[in-house]
């Protein structure tokens, strides 16, 4: 696992977009997109770099993270609407290649195995994008969720709809009680996993994942066993792991060595 310490959201935003654009630049990337507001600054910084650097999306394919059940895809709060909203509409991907998994299936058991095939298919994926549930979960795959598991339909803890909330008007009844999402070893497949963190309501959920046990009850501390896992931290977020120091030391020569 690397941790990059950054000083702000917008250097969370700066890193994580180094690394999707470094992908990018090697040909067609098959980019793993999460929703909710970590990621917010990444997409930020990618719309800013396609609109004045030219950082083109005509060539990548996309696929989210999860969905909520039972929400049609045209559903404001659906994640399908959300990252259309927050990224893929401002950039030049084309929706053709945008893959979200249909919340208002009729039958969620076969569609979560359909897209789980459908990432297969696709060549998997290059570059998965992250972000950190307070409990420490990764997609929707909630504590004690299983670390091989594939993409299926998973029951939201109340602490993440209530999380949630603020997204539906603040009220966690409206917040569905089931998605659907990509598993631990569907995610664990990716080439590389970035995992971004912001705000002192991640820090405990953070050290778990980086500094404590490989544990379903901390499903992100799966990424300890990924080949290729970033973790890129706002100061709030990295304030609880006790080996800052050597963190720092190895972020100076990496950022020396490239
Ligand atoms: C969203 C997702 C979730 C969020 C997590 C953190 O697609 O997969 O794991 O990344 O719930 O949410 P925020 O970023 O809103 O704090």
């Amino acid at each position: 696992m690397q941790i990059i310490l950054c000083d702000s959201a917008e250097e969370v935003g700066r890193r994580a977009a180094d690394l999707v654009e470094a992908r990018m630049r090697q040909g067609p990337a098959v980019l793993g997109l999460a929703t909710g507001s970590s990621p917010a600054s990444t997409y930020a910084e990618l719309i800013r770099r396609h609109r004045e650097e030219g950082l083109s999306f005509r060539d990548a394919t996309a696929f989210t993270l999860d969905e909520y059940a039972g929400l049609p895809a045209d559903h404001p709060q659906s994640y399908s609407s959300t990252i259309r909203r927050e990224f893929v509409d401002s950039v030049d991907l084309p929706l053709a290649r945008l893959h979200t998994p249909r919340g208002d299936a009729g039958d969620l058991v076969a569609e979560a195995v359909r897209y789980d095939a459908a990432i297969v298919d696709a060549g998997g994926v290059d570059v998965q994008l992250l972000g950190l549930g307070a409990n420490g979960h990764i997609g929707f795959n909630e504590p004690t969720s299983s670390l091989r598991s594939r993409t299926r339909v998973k029951t939201l803890s109340s602490a993440t709809r209530q999380a949630n909330a603020r997204f539906f008007e603040d009220d966690g009844e409206e917040v569905p009680k089931l998605c659907l999402t990509q598993g631990l070893g569907t995610i664990g497949e990716s080439r590389q996993a970035v995992l971004v963190a912001l705000g002192t309501t991640k820090a405990s959920a953070v050290r778990a994942m980086v500094e404590g046990p490989v544990s379903a009850f901390c499903p992100g501390s799966v990424l300890q066993l990924h080949p290729k896992a970033v973790v890129v931290l706002d100061p709030e977020a990295a304030a609880r792991l006790t080996l800052l120091e050597y963190y720092r030391e190895a972020q100076a020569l990496d950022d020396e060595l490239s």
